[in-house]
């Protein structure tokens, strides 16, 4: 066991994520149709699919990297990239672009200088653009963390960003 302590908190945080990772890597070692709950399983832990982690999986469970990252490229619950503090989903269903969403997701892309899938640089948002939220009614909507906005018009975005900076 590593007893590398985080440079910031002091704390063997990033040590004991690896070794709750590995310890699910290896219970499904020789699983058929592990791949999944593995995935799921890191995601959970680190909130995204780390590569570093992923080469262990692919090793371990004998399946290549591309496979691996095919997988996580389908599924949209994981994600490649950590995400930021706030994260912001616009919806482009139907509804919502035809009322303009895509104005919308232009608008946030230059407010916080980052294109979809994005996160800023100092971590605080990731934008996302999503299916119909279901409330359509609304429309166009995007949520950021479980708060819904709705009615959106273009010039309401820097306000509302405002409240997350
Ligand atoms: S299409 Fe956007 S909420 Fe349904």
């Amino acid at each position: 066991m590593s007893q590398q302590n985080c440079c910031c908190c002091g704390n063997n945080q990033v040590d004991e994520r690896l070794e709750k990772a590995r310890e699910i890597i290896k219970k499904y070692k020789d699983v058929k149709g592990g791949l999944i709950p593995v995935l799921h399983q890191i995601q959970n832990i680190y909130g995204y699919l780390p590569e570093d982690v992923l080469k262990e999986v692919s090793s371990e469970l004998n399946i290549p990297m591309s496979e691996i990252f095919g997988v996580a490229s389908f599924y949209s619950y994981f994600s490649l990239e950590p995400k930021g503090e706030h994260v912001i989903r616009v919806c482009l269903g139907t509804a919502c672009y035809v009322k303009g969403a895509q104005l919308l997701i232009d608008k946030i892309s230059q407010e916080l200088n980052i294109s979809v899938n994005k996160t800023t640089e100092d971590g605080k948002f990731t934008l996302e653009a999503t299916r119909c939220l279901g409330a359509c009614g609304l429309a166009p909507v995007m949520v950021i963390g479980e708060k819904v906005y709705g009615r959106l018009t273009p010039d309401m975005i820097p306000d509302i960003l405002k409240e997350y900076k």
